[in-house]
């Protein structure tokens, strides 16, 4: 009756099997944002909760009840934007946004809550002194074999009984749903009507086909629905084994025009049923209504992108293996020889002694500080692998530690868990446990790992983890984790605890300083704020090349936007043409980087005539050229949890036509990519969706009304462009009008963060005039950088004069700039022009 009366959550209690009473828990989080919880009200002993993935404790927000009655509950939001209709028989939710209902919850009847069981002999006692004589004997039997199943040859024992949670929600509106990776499948997510879920679980499957919903190294159980108006998200928080089921179809509702009330309308709707093996049910709505805010309301609970140094953005260079010292100087040295920038040079497993990690082969890496300082000297990094996987060995330091402290993982019986990896047998570190993660990182101190110096970055791999003969190639599911935790409640969390331990090290290394770049196959959530992720072992094969970019759109979707797939493919032997399309498709990816198998033909950008290496050349010298405006696109997604690379919809929600489209991309809002044909010449060129698009060169499109900063030219690394000048590409809109973005620090460190150490600045043309701006007047950082060259595009008249004016000069004087005009292109192009890029100045064209 107290219709006003305030809640920081609701609760509700239900029963399941008529004993066993559930507490839901209903909040509205800061920044339209819901989350259900559901878990038992007081379980034999607690279920798993995912900790360490939010990044804090979100903040709640006051709902009131609006309305009650009989079995029903209305909650609303202190504005009353939304409200939550809470129905108790059968229990349903179900979430309106202004009156229009989008999302609703168990209006399927799906939802199951295992409750936690006395072990099956107390339970066969209790059965037995209770009278069962209703239940079969048959069904006892069934009831006691769900506490263990087996798997091929493993017996998968369940200590705590079969636990697992599932819930269907039905997405109002909605006929496209996006997310959660990691499968090889098309953007768009498909109807399991099939009966084959998308499935979330981390495993090593090495020559994984592709359109398949099995899971592959990383999951991120994010999933995004859109429709013209509205975008929104359920972030399902669960680490066990997960799968989701989506069935899309049209309902039919009476039409609410006058005219046409006798008729039917057809109005989409999306059914999306997650079950996860154990844990509780702890989702979260993300009500966008734009798809900028579904990121940002991600990025709230689960962190942003980390910015990445700069270097690793440019080109890497890896192998399964670079052999030894000779033959890292070589590739290095090639480079060079061929004009080709690159910036990394990766070693794989070879590299240590006998695959212990943090260790060199002493008759291939003598010298491994010397070849580093070789490399430093070449304004170069060397990025080694370090797997999670330690071989069992007492004379092993690391291993010897970690036994010695009980750092390893257990298998059911208390015992370390010995599986087989590279090294042969091995055990695994806990790094759920913190105190592992702390001693993990401390592997890394300069001290500690012998001959590595602040030039060494890491590599994390296997990491699902991959576990040879073991069930599925990972971990058994009864091994024992910190706090008593079977694995698998933990599974896909695994990759996320290595890379985060991993990180961590990296920048206690440099007593909290640089920044650092950990590479990772396996994720989950918030893997983002730890680093780089890429799509693991493709296969040199056109279709591989083609999945790759719905499978980095996904994930880029899931938050983590420094992603990227083995350029060249990792198995087999590219034909020269998939080899160099590659190379123009890495290009405008955000993690660059050539990789190639044991088996495969080496295959560094020289080795296949001079016509490719050209074709390659051009390509990676793109990608450096771009740097700065890919770099911003790294500062927006650090600071306000903008993708990188973006699904054509994102930047046109309101064009259905772009609904599905997963051979073309945004990368940020200004540049477009499609998989197609090559041509370089600058054209104006109409695209339907998106009028104004100028041409760059096929198949790199430049929005109109877009200004993208580059470099003039690339170096041989990024650090040989650090004062390389700036070039501007202002392409104008049908109002003769552009915008654009240039962030700049020193590429490395933290002082953008502790010193506001950058320099964040705009650039507008608007009336015939350039305008250089400050975005954020709290950082600074000093550069000696200009901006020389400015090419606009899609100019309409051949100007009579081009003057410059910096304007932070009291005189204000306008000096005369050099400019070029081609009637038939009308791209306006002014030279030499030397204005600082930390210095606000206007041009004026007439
Ligand atoms: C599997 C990884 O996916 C691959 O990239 C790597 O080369 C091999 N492991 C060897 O470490």
């Amino acid at each position: 009756s107290n219709f006003k009366k305030l809640f920081l959550s609701l609760q509700v209690y239900l029963f399941v099997c008529s004993q066993v009473l559930l507490q839901v828990e209903i909040y509205e989080i800061e920044g339209n944002i819901f989350r259900l919880k559901i878990d038992e009200a007081s379980p034999l002993r607690a279920r798993y909760k995912v900790p360490d993935v939010l990044i804090k404790e979100p903040t709640t927000k006051r709902l009131f009840i609006s309305h009650k009655e009989a079995g029903i509950l209305v909650l609303s939001s202190v504005n009353e934007d939304y409200k939550l209709q809470v129905t108790s028989n059968p229990f349903q939710v179900e979430l309106q946004s202004k009156g229009e209902t989008v999302m609703s919850m168990n209006s399927n009847g799906l939802l199951y809550f295992e409750h936690l069981q006395p072990p099956p002999s107390d339970r066969k006692s209790t059965v037995q002194n209770e009278e069962a004589a209703s239940d079969s004997s048959k069904e006892k039997q069934e009831d006691l074999g769900l506490w263990q199943e087996k798997f091929g040859n493993f017996l998968d024992i369940k200590a705590h009984g079969p636990t697992s949670v599932g819930m269907d929600f039905s997405l109002h509106g909605y006929d496209h749903v996006y997310g959660i990776p990691q499968h090889t499948e098309t953007l768009l997510l498909k109807n399991t009507s099939d009966g084959d879920a998308y499935r979330l679980y981390n495993l090593d499957i090495f020559g994984h086909k592709i359109h398949e919903k099995i899971g592959i190294y990383g999951s991120v159980p994010l999933l995004l629905a859109h429709k013209p108006n509205r975008t929104s998200g359920i972030f399902w928080l669960n680490s066990s084994e997960t799968l989701v089921d989506i069935s899309t179809k049209a309902v039919h509702t009476p039409s609410r025009s006058a005219a046409e009330t006798a008729k039917q309308r057809a109005v989409p709707l999306t059914d999306v049923r997650w079950m996860s093996e154990s844990g509780i049910i702890d989702v979260f709505l993300l009500m966008g209504p734009t798809a900028f805010d579904t990121f940002k309301q991600f990025a709230q609970l689960t962190g942003t992108q980390a910015l990445p140094p700069l270097f690793s953005l440019g080109y890497h260079q890896c192998r399964w293996n670079y052999e030894d010292e000779q033959d890292v100087k070589a590739v290095d040295a090639g480079f060079d020889a061929h004009d080709i920038p690159y910036d990394v040079i990766w070693l794989d497993i070879e590299h240590t002694d006998g695959k212990r990690y943090f260790t060199w082969d002493k008759q291939k890496f003598q010298n491994p500080r010397k070849m580093q300082e070789h490399l430093r000297k070449k304004k170069r990094k060397l990025v080694v692998i370090v797997d999670p996987h330690i071989k069992v060995d007492p004379s092993y330091t690391l291993y010897a530690q970690a036994k010695e402290k009980g750092y390893f993982v257990k298998d059911r019986n208390g015992q370390d868990f010995e599986g087989i990896s590279w090294p042969g047998p091995s055990c695994y570190p806990d790094f759920t446990n913190p105190e592992v993660r702390k001693w993990y990182a401390d592997q890394f101190a300069f001290k500690t790992y012998k001959a590595s110096t602040n030039i060494l970055f890491v590599w994390n791999d296997m990491n699902e983890p991959s576990v040879f003969k073991g069930a599925e190639l990972t971990m058994q599911k009864d091994a024992v984790h910190y706090n008593n935790w079977e694995h698998r409640e933990v599974h896909n969390l695994y990759g996320f605890y290595q890379q985060m331990a991993t990180a961590e090290g990296l920048i206690r290394r440099s007593s909290g300083k640089e920044r650092p770049f950990v590479l990772t196959r396996s994720f989950f959530a918030g893997s983002q704020k730890y680093g780089a992720v890429w799509t693991g072992d493709n296969t040199a094969d056109w279709s591989y090349l083609k999945i790759s970019i719905p499978m980095l759109l996904t994930i880029n979707m899931a938050g983590i936007s420094f992603c990227g797939a083995d350029v060249g493919g990792f198995i087999g032997d590219p034909e020269p043409e998939l080899l160099v399309r590659w190379y123009q498709a890495g290009a405008y990816q955000p993690f660059f980087r050539g990789h190639s198998n044991m088996e495969s033909k080496r295959r560094e950008p020289w080795l296949f005539g001079e016509k490719n290496t050209q074709i390659i050349r051009r390509a990676i010298r793109e990608r450096y050229v771009l740097l700065p405006y890919l770099y911003t696109l790294f500062y927006r997604a650090h600071t306000a949890a903008e993708p990188v690379m973006r699904s054509l919809w994102i930047e046109f929600p309101e064009k259905m036509e772009t609904f599905d489209v997963e051979n073309e991309y945004m990368l940020g809002k200004q540049v477009s990519y499609s998989l197609g044909f090559d041509l370089n010449i600058f054209e104006v060129v109409w695209k339907p969706f998106c009028p104004g698009f100028v041409f760059l060169q096929i198949p790199v499109f430049q929005r109109g009304g877009t200004v993208i900063p580059l470099k003039t030219t690339a170096g041989k690394s990024t650090e040989w462009m650090i004062d390389i000048s700036y070039e501007l590409h202002v392409a104008l809109d049908t109002e003769a009008c552009a915008i654009g973005e240039l962030y700049i620090d020193d590429g490395h460190s933290f002082q953008y963060l502790h010193k506001k150490q950058f320099l964040y600045r705009k650039f507008t043309f608007c009336k015939n005039i350039l305008s250089s701006s400050c975005i954020d007047e709290s950082g600074q950082y000093h550069t000696t950088c200009v901006v020389e060259r400015v090419i606009i595009l899609g100019f309409g008249k051949h100007p009579t004069s081009v003057t410059q004016t910096l304007l932070s000069c009291s005189d204000g004087k306008k000096t005369e700039v050099v400019f070029t005009y081609d009637t038939k292109t009308s791209v306006l192009t002014l030279e030499n022009i030397a204005l600082s890029v930390d210095a606000d100045w206007e041009i004026c064209i007439s």
